[in-house]
């Protein structure tokens, strides 16, 4: 049980004893330390149901609460704050108590759910842009929040294999290179390699999808092969098949890099087959309805500021669409994968998207009430000119340049700052991708997701400031001390009560751990945990110039000390971890 709740379930019994709700003993840390360690606003919240004023209630709670042993301190402030410290035993007996525990004082969800993640989602052919890379970040921080409060997590990728690129695709190898047997109807013997490198791929589809925005011919053609592969044209098929291998072979070595896994590595492919009798049943129920010759469903509702556009569930030319894989991409999470959640981390520019396949989800009842379904949109990563990120030549920034910029920057930092230099190449090389993977997802975690802001490599890949390299270097060095307490035969021991205000402020701050994760989880929105690392690691500083952990000469209290050290680096790492970042061993 975390401090926090462990206060306020005791303000929560004074409250109790008056007859009002417990729920209004709620403790959380106080807004003025210099005051006090913790507040409770309850009592005005309180004056209204119980119809006195403020401060007399406050007065009977602090009465109630006063002859308890762990209170050094407990007084009334302005109209009725309760302001509370705790005695330096009581906070030893706590840091004891947490340090030990596997969750660090979380307590894990008494009822878990299965929460599928649907994250980065980058397209067959088509470089990552930065959307998905922002996806895959925030997405896969998510994920490991989600599996430790406890839950079962299921990571996909959704990959984008089954639309009108693939179409786009075939119909202009086809005009590149028509002999292939791919393109002969009657085949079914063909070339175990594939046909294309990823170097031709992204040559391919960028002049492809150019070229139908004009040419009309041209797009009815790729729009024709598109239904044709849906409906299983068996050369097409296999040619699909080996594009998106090498399409997908490239993509996984970019998520290696990030230290980014999939439980499924499934596609929009993976529902070809529920695709048919999904938009077979709809369209024989009341729900779906011909337009101009596509299947659709009206989604608007009388309570829309806007208007919201049908959603299309099989084009004019027979195919099926981004929207359609969802529904039956829904169908399948709920019949395979038992989803009670679904989280779907996707550019928030794609929010009317979600509404759409959300509403039809729901009316046709592929999604049942239970299951629950969200968009954790996010804002955009812009470049120095205040627009999306884009490379020198304006084109779109590949995931893999990007993985190479940061570590290239890594680098000239660690060269700079005199780091791991006569280190083994290849450990060099390790530290360098986890600095500059670290300078990467904490410059994009640490802003609330919904925000835009500006990719700073300079910034970001810094030793100092609010940075992932920052946060790694401090727990590098938290791993040498205590490597040097060991080689010193020195062990961490219990924790007695804090002897200076650094030490106090540190254990302090440390049980806060608990409560980060909730809100965190509870907002989706990893930088309370990326913000609360960056306090941690500063008021660890403090500490440790105030305190002189290795030439304390009182054996017990040396032991303590190496304990507040201990349970730091056991935070710290845990909060690193949930945002995707390594810390070497090191530095
Ligand atoms: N492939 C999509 C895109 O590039 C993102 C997929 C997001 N996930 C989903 N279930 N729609 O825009």
């Amino acid at each position: 049980m975390s401090l926090q709740k462990y206060l306020s379930e005791a303000v929560g019994a004074a409250f109790a004893s008056l007859g009002l709700r417990p729920e209004l003993g709620q403790t959380v840390p106080s807004q003025r330390p210099e005051l006090a360690q913790f507040q409770c606003n309850g009592a005005m919240a309180a004056a209204k149901e119980a119809g006195r004023p403020p401060r007399d209630i406050a007065e009977d709670v602090v009465a109630h609460l006063s002859s308890r042993e762990e209170i050094a301190d407990i007084d009334i402030a302005g109209p009725g704050f309760i302001n509370l410290t705790l005695t330096d035993h009581a906070l030893a007996d706590w840091a004891n108590r947490l340090s030990a525990e596997d969750h660090l004082g979380f307590d894990p969800v008494p009822t878990p759910r299965t929460v599928i993640v649907d994250y980065a989602g980058p397209n067959v052919a088509k470089a990552m842009h930065i959307g998905h890379i922002r996806a895959t970040i925030i997405g896969d921080s998510l994920a490991r929040l989600f599996q430790f409060a406890g839950n079962k997590v299921i990571r996909d990728p959704h990959f984008g294999d089954w639309g009108f690129q693939m179409g786009l695709l075939i119909a202009a190898l086809e005009e590149e290179a028509p002999d292939l047997p791919y393109f002969d109807e009657g085949a079914t013997d063909f070339p175990p390699a594939p046909p294309v490198t990823l170097e031709d791929l992204q040559r391919i589809y960028p002049e492809a999808s150019a070229r139908a925005r004009n040419d009309q011919e041209f797009a009815a053609a790729a729009r024709e092969k598109t239904v044709a592969l849906q409906r299983g044209r068996t050369g097409y098929r296999e040619l699909w098949r080996q594009m998106k291998e090498v399409s997908e072979e490239s993509q996984r070595a970019d998520f290696a890099s990030l230290g980014v896994n999939f439980d499924l590595w499934f596609g929009e492919s993976d529902v070809r087959d529920r695709l048919e009798p999904l938009v077979e049943k709809l369209r024989s129920s009341e729900i779906a309805e011909v337009s101009d010759g596509a299947l659709i469903v009206k989604v608007d509702e009388p309570d829309d500021n806007r208007e919201l556009p049908p959603l299309i569930l099989e084009s004019s030319a027979g195919g099926y669409l981004y929207s359609t894989f969802d529904l039956a991409t829904i169908q399948m999470r709920v019949e395979e994968q038992g989803a009670d959640l679904i989280l779907y981390v996707v550019d928030r520019r794609q929010s009317d998207h979600f509404t759409q396949v959300f509403r039809v989800a729901r009316k046709t009842g592929i999604a049942p009430d239970e299951v629950e379904m969200e968009h954790i949109g996010f804002g955009t990563m812009n470049g120095p000119d205040g627009k999306p990120f884009k490379t020198r030549e304006g084109g779109v920034v590949r995931l893999g340049d990007l993985i190479a910029m940061v570590i290239d920057a890594a680098k000239n930092r660690l060269d700079e700052a005199h780091l791991a230099e006569e280190y083994p190449e290849a450990e060099r090389e390790r530290i360098a991708m986890q600095v500059g993977v670290a300078a990467l997802k904490y410059g994009d975690l640490v802003n609330n997701r919904s925000s835009d802001y500006v990719f700073d490599l300079d910034r970001f890949s810094s030793f100092e400031g609010k940075t992932g390299p920052y946060l790694q270097y401090a727990a590098v060095r938290i791993k040498s001390i205590l490597r040097k307490a060991e080689e010193a035969g020195l062990a961490a021991g219990t924790v007695t009560p804090p002897g200076v205000g650094e030490e106090r402020d540190l254990l302090i701050e440390l049980t806060n751990f608990p409560e980060v994760i909730e809100r965190t989880i509870e907002l989706r929105s990893p930088n309370h945990v990326a913000e609360y690392a960056h306090v941690l690691a500063g008021k660890f500083n403090r500490f440790y110039d105030a305190c002189h952990i290795l030439s304390e000469e009182d054996p017990a209290r040396r032991a303590s000390l190496l304990a507040l050290v201990r349970w730091t680096l056991a935070t710290l790492e845990t909060l690193l971890d949930m945002l995707g970042i390594e810390v070497p061993d090191r530095m």
